[in-house]
């Protein structure tokens, strides 16, 4: 890695979902007093920056994502003073701050929104959002027959007849990105939050802020979507792709509002930059969000939809790094995140299932956690050794599964109702992490707090918990951290490129200058480790020379 490269070419991000990190105040919430109190473990587990979901004044009917004041921290998580005291010690630790922003809707309570529902149908405050009347004779239709991401109808009327937009929860009213004060409002946003020191963003639906000037009905081979692009189909054998024309996913015209956004950061000294969470058909139009007046880098979703399958990686990660290289950018590499199953859950399975981002991935079978822990600890060494940066969701560096059978009852991720009750939605990866001691909260919250964790927590997370782990040089912890310390020291590690080796189907090898292979077996049969002087780190046991299957092997030749 170069020492001149700016940091987010190769960074360790680790994603904190503020509301399950840790509880500073005893409500049984996670917030910024909780992230404060827990600098030192993140130091000590050696990442560069961390990604705090959405802190901003809410009334949290989709934990956040529905932004009442883009320049108010919500009352839950603290205060604007806290999290500047917050981004100034993550910095004296070495950690930068990279906050969320949710530019494709705001919160239904958001001035502007209560301002445009006062003032009523033909009003220039409504210009601000998608407002429309309906179809059929009364108007008593939707305007078109978009979906919401969190199931049913993307539209909902008003008592006064009109009907608006809403790509997530009615609460979430999209905005009209072509009207100049919302460009100037989030430009203004930027501002204020870079001037306070934050070292980035990262954009919640990315590919979703522009709509088609007709919102036409969708086109015909799409069905309802969860997260990312209606239209995305694939031949996983093929590798066949093809790009559809969609009426409000991944318009060309939104380049144009991130080469601004761009201009913005670039104001700013020290290598601010931006994260998109952009669902593309192809890693082309992926690379579109990153050329050099635009994004700095975007989320690689393929590489966590990707099944538990060599030849399925292997593609994934050369599709990537061949078309992110080709506009300069570098890669990043995520397994979990607050919106999927956890990976653990997802690998132990017999099955891994390639996914898409029009499914919610339905596991097959019954959780082996052994299995799923195996796998996850090979697959963390394969992704902190590929080019690029690398996401670490809270939680993950402990191992922890999803929790699948949290009872109906607490469930409160939006798709749960928004669903009729089909889909039980997030809330399984969104448990408060444990970090000490044998029952709930786990040292999640303060001694003598005076409410319970929001979701509650498995009874055996003590054996999983941050104490539990510290020292266990067999556990996940201590495997992230010599490999977050390896990776740092390395100097074939990070930014750069790699060269795969030959290795039979089932194994993959590859090769990092200078003197680094990384070996991941994913066959049935034991495999026999290419020639090397010694072995940096093993996701577990390497006996004379053998790779058991499910694992990894860092060496230095
Ligand atoms: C993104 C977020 C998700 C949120 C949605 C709506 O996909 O990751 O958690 O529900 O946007 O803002």
């Amino acid at each position: 890695m170069s020492g001149t490269a700016p940091w987010w070419r190769s960074a360790v991000i680790y994603q904190i979902y503020i509301r399950s990190f840790a509880d500073g105040n005893g409500d049984g919430v996670g917030d910024i007093a909780g992230i404060r109190s827990r600098l030192p473990y993140l130091k000590s587990l050696g990442v560069d920056a961390i990604w705090i979901n959405p802190w901003y004044k809410s009334p949290m009917a989709d934990h956040g994502y529905d932004v009442a004041d883009f320049r108010e921290i919500d009352p839950l998580f603290g205060t604007v003073a806290e999290a500047e005291e917050l981004i100034e010690e993550a910095h004296r630790h070495g950690i930068r701050v990279i906050p969320d922003i949710v530019p494709n809707h705001t919160s239904d309570r958001h001035a502007w929104f209560q301002a445009a529902l006062a003032a009523g149908p033909g009003s220039p405050e409504r210009e601000r959002y998608v407002f429309r009347p309906g179809r059929g004779p009364d108007g008593a239709e939707p305007p078109n027959d978009w979906v919401s991401c969190f199931g049913g109808p993307a539209w909902t009327r008003l008592p006064d007849g009109e009907w608006y937009l809403h790509l997530f929860a009615p609460e979430q009213p999209d905005l009209n990105w072509e009207h100049p004060e919302v460009r100037a409002e989030f430009e203004s946003v930027l501002r204020f939050w870079f001037s306070r020191g934050v070292d980035g963003f990262r954009i919640d639906v990315a590919h979703g802020l522009i709509k088609h000037p007709e919102l036409p009905d969708l086109p015909p081979r799409t069905e309802p979507a969860v997260l990312g692009p209606l239209s995305r189909r694939e031949d996983a054998e093929e590798r066949v792709r093809q790009h559809v024309d969609h009426p409000h996913w991944d318009r060309d015209e939104v380049h144009e509002i991130y080469r601004a956004w761009r201009k913005v950061a670039d104001e700013f000294p020290g290598d601010r930059s931006f994260v998109a969470e952009a669902w593309a058909d192809t890693p082309e139009r992926l690379a579109a969000y990153v050329r050099r007046d635009g994004l700095h880098t975007a989320f690689n979703f393929d590489f966590l939809m990707a099944s538990w399958d060599a030849k399925d990686l292997r593609a994934v990660i050369d599709d990537s790094l061949a078309m992110l290289g080709a506009v300069g950018a570098p890669a990043t590499w995520v397994l979990s995140n607050h919106d999927v199953m956890r990976h653990v859950s997802r690998y132990g399975r017999r099955t891994v299932k390639r996914w898409l981002a029009n499914e919610r991935y339905e596991p097959e079978g019954p959780l082996d956690l052994e299995l799923g822990i195996r796998r996850a600890r090979a697959a963390a060494l394969l992704m902190l050794a590929l080019p690029g940066g690398a996401y670490v969701y809270q939680g993950e560096e402990l191992g922890l599964p999803e929790v699948e059978d949290l009872p109906e009852s607490v469930l409160q991720d939006p798709i749960w109702e928004r669903s009729g009750h089909t889909d039980r939605g997030r809330d399984g990866c969104r448990v408060p992490i444990p970090w000490s001691g044998q029952s709930a909260p786990f040292g999640f919250s303060p001694e003598g707090a005076s409410a319970a964790p929001w979701l509650p927590q498995p009874a055996d997370w003590g054996e999983r918990s941050v104490e539990a782990q510290t020292g266990d040089e067999t556990s996940m912890l201590e495997l992230y951290r010599r490999a977050l310390r390896t990776r740092r020291e390395h100097p074939a590690l990070g930014d750069g490129t790699l060269a795969w080796l030959d290795t039979p189907a089932g194994v993959l090898a590859l090769r990092r200058e200078p003197g680094f292979v990384c070996v991941v077996n994913l066959s049935s049969e034991a495999y026999r480790l290419p020639d090397h002087t010694s072995v940096l780190l093993a996701s577990g046991p390497v006996e004379d020379g053998l790779l058991a299957p499910d694992q990894a092997a860092w060496l230095a030749v």
